[in-house]
Formats: structure tokens, sequence, C-alpha cells
């Protein structure tokens, strides 16, 4: 392998954007402000906050540090840099895990594309609630709809990976991410601007400190993490790809800022819009695919074209959102393949592709025709969502940490974070602490919260 001559990011805000554009994604549009309303609104955004500032920050600058390093994809960074000791099975672990999600996050990505497709052809007018209700019931258990669909948002996950890491990730993130602030930020502005706004705003942005409880904090950073898409090696593949001069603390900073915006942006969409037609926010997938359509054909009744356009415009965010993660966390295995058994990219992404499809479908059928086969009481895709999200984040983020606090050399870790001493990255120590003390019990205590054992 010639890891000298590895491809580099182009550009400083394309780095940036490549990055921003893993993190960004379903996770912040329906989970966070989900989360957010239902936590004491404006008080778990501060614990978010500092989650995110505190402990997700140092962790991203972790995974960076083992994938600038190592100038290999996640799964063979951990064996260079162990030399081959039992570390290496972290990287496969993140490889695996990575490869899960992709598969059911794609059926949710898939849906996007449904709704847009529903929202362009204008079926969305005059529906009621309950018809929206029935809607999204019939598409997500139909056995052949969903699939459709899924399968083409994989084909444009690969058609990305097999343009290559510069003329595909990061052209693609350049042109995307850009479009993806607009929208929010448009989307933004028309819902503060209905009627009654006021209070989807200040659900969301009102401290309300009796809310606030060990669970609340622990929610917080299990959000932080799986928005900063922090514990699979997402981020430590793509750092394979910055080039020398890229500042590791500057790049982390900027994706927890694009991160947390888009994500209280996500929350400034939704609740004003929702409080203003009075239908009360609800939880996961339904906030998304039932309320929202229905606020908007509600707000804009008068309005019809509004109605039409921001339907549109949410689903095709929430499609951009979804896009630039899913290349993410294909690059993932795709970059394994690539680099463990020197096979071709294309011919890697071809795999990985066919391989996430198959899980997709399998999740896919699991909410409908296949629904009576469980997993632990759970049909196939909420297992792999439980699994992945709750069980193999939490604990590769804890490996994430401790090989990088206690099993790498501090110089070396130093070099690194300081360009090779280039930078005085002051900061150091703090860093130094948060990743051998602070991170790990931290993560710890998440863990043991989501599994209920606390
Ligand atoms: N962060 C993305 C989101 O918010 C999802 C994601 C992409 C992710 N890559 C990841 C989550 C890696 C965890 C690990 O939707």
């Amino acid at each position: 392998m010639h890891h000298n001559e590895r491809v580099n990011f182009g550009s400083k805000i394309g780095t940036i954007l490549v990055a921003a554009g893993s993190a960004v994604g379903l996770g912040n549009i329906w989970r966070f402000p989900y989360e957010a309303g239902n936590h004491g609104g404006a008080a778990f955004i501060l614990i978010y906050l500092a989650c995110v500032f505190i402990l997700g920050l140092p962790i991203v600058i972790a995974e960076f540090v083992i994938g600038r390093r190592a100038k290999a994809s996640t799964g063979e960074a951990f064996n260079i840099l162990s030399g081959g000791k039992p570390w290496k099975w972290v990287g496969y672990l993140g490889v695996l895990t990575g490869f899960m999600i992709l598969g059911y996050y794609s059926v949710v990505a898939g849906w996007t594309l449904e709704y847009i497709y529903q929202a362009l052809s204008g079926t969305f007018f005059g529906k009621s609630s309950s018809e929206f209700i029935q809607m999204f019931q019939e598409f997500s258990t139909h056995p052949l709809r969903p699939l459709l669909w899924l399968f083409l948002f994989v084909l444009a996950t690969h058609f990305v990976i097999v343009k290559g890491v510069q003329k595909g990730i990061e052209r693609s993130s350049k042109m995307m991410m850009p479009v993806l602030f607009i929208l929010v930020v448009v989307l933004a502005v028309c819902s503060i601007m209905l009627p009654n706004s006021e209070k989807g705003i200040s659900f969301l942005l009102k401290l309300d400190f009796s809310k606030v409880n060990s669970e609340v904090f622990l929610g917080a950073m299990g959000q932080a993490f799986f928005s900063m898409s922090i514990g699979m090696g997402c981020l430590s593949t793509y750092a394979s790809y910055f080039s020398r001069t890229t500042r590791l603390s500057h790049t982390a900073i900027s994706v927890g800022l694009i991160d947390t915006f888009v994500a209280v942006l996500a929350g400034l969409i939704i609740f004003p819009a929702a409080f203003s037609v009075g239908v009360n926010p609800d939880a996961g997938p339904s906030l998304i695919f039932i309320t929202l359509p229905n606020v908007f054909q509600q707000a804009f009744s008068d309005l019809p074209i509004l109605a039409y356009t921001c339907s549109v415009l949410f689903y095709g965010l929430l499609a951009l959102a979804a896009l630039t993660s899913t290349i993410s966390l294909h690059e993932v295995s795709t970059a394994f393949l690539h680099d463990k058994f020197s096979l071709p990219r294309k011919q890697a992404a071809c795999f990985i592709t066919g391989g996430s499809f198959l899980i997709g479908v399998v999740s896919s059928l699991a909410l409908g025709d296949w629904s009576d086969y469980t997993i632990a009481g759970m049909n196939f895709f909420d297992a792999l969502d439980y699994f992945t999200a709750k069980i193999m984040l939490p604990l590769c983020g804890i490996l994430v940490a401790l090989f990088v606090g206690w099993y790498l050399k501090p110089e070396d870790v130093k070099d690194e974070v300081t360009n090779y001493g280039t930078l005085r990255e002051r900061f150091f120590p703090v860093f130094f602490l948060i990743i051998r003390y602070i991170a790990p019990v931290g993560i710890f205590l998440i863990f043991m919260n989501e599994l209920g054992l606390l």
C-alpha cells in the first residue's frame, strides 16, 4: 500500500463541508427537535451544547488523530497504529457498525424520496390528519414501494462514492451543503412567521429546569454522539483524507457548530409550525412524515402554493441531509475493502452497495410483512437501530478515547494535533485530560443509562 500517496480533500472549506455533511442528517432533523422538546427545551439544548463542546469535540479530534496519523480508513487505522494488536478489532467493529447503520438508515432516507414525490405530485392537498397517518402506515408497511426508493437512494450514494474522494464526496458536499443551509434558514423563517408561532419557539427555547434529571443529561450526550457521527470511524476515515495542514481543532469546532446550528434550526422549523396549527409535537418518524405535511397543509390552507413549496423543500432538505450522511457511512466500508484487500474502489463500492441494499430490504420488510420475526422482542429494523446506536456507538466511543488517551504515545497525539509542531494549540492538556478520564467515564454513563442499568 502506498500510504504516502493517499488522496487528500482539495480545500479547507471542502474538508469542513464533507465532515459536516456526515454529521448533519436525519439525526438533526427529526431526533433532535423531538428530544429537545420532550426534555425541557432550552435546558436540554444547554446540556446538549455542553456535551457537544466538552465531550463530543475532543472525541471528534481523537478520531481525526487516528485517521490522519494512520493515513488509512478506520478498519485499517487501528491495525496500523497498534501494530496488529487486538486493538485492530475496534476498527473492524466500527466498519461493521457503520455497514449496519447504512442498511437501515437508507430505508428512512428512501422514505424521504417517496415524500418528495408525493409532495411534487400534490397528493398532500386536502388530506386530513388521519389520512396522513394512513398514508404513512400504508407506505411504510408496503412490501415493494419502499424498496424501490431504498434502491434509488443506495444507488445515489453509490454513484457519489465511485466518483472518488475529491470528485465524488468532496464535490457533492460542496454543492449540497450550501443548498441545505439555505433550505433550513428559509423554512425556519417561514415557520417563525406563522401566526401563534411564539408558542412553539418558547416550547423550544424557554429554560425549564424542572424537567432536567439525569436521564435528560444522558439523553443529551447520546444525541450529541449520534448527531456528530461519533463512535464508528466515519470521522477517522474522512480524516485519513485530510491534508497535513488541516487544523484538526478548527475542523472539529466547525463541524460541531454547523451540526448544532442545523439541529436548532430544524427545531425552529418544526415546533412553531406544529404549535401554530395546534398539532402536538409527536415522537420520532411520525413528526416528520405525518405531522409535518399536515402542518404545512393547515398552516397555508389559504395559500396552497406555499404549502406545496414548503413540503417539496422540506423533504428535499431531508433527502440532502440524509445523502451526505449515507455517503460517509458507505465510504467507511468501501475504503476498508479498498485499503485492506486492495480491491479497486469501484468493486469495493459494489459489494457495499449490494450488501447495504440487502440489509435495507430486510429492515424495510421488517416493518411490514416480516414484522413477526423478532430479535429480543424487536423487529429487525428496531433491533438494528438499538444494537448499533445504543450499544455499538457508545462502546466504540469509549474504545476510541482509551486508544488515543492511553495507548498512543502522548507525543504522537500532540504531534498530530499541532500539525507536526507547527501550531501551538494551547488547549492540548485540557483535550488530553478529557480524552483520558472524562470522556471514557462520561460515555460509560450513557451506555449504562441506555441499557437501563443505571
Ligand atoms: N450523524 C448522522 C445524523 O445525524 C448520522 C450518521 C452518519 C452517523 N454517520 C454516522 C451516526 C456515524 C453515528 C455514527 O443523522
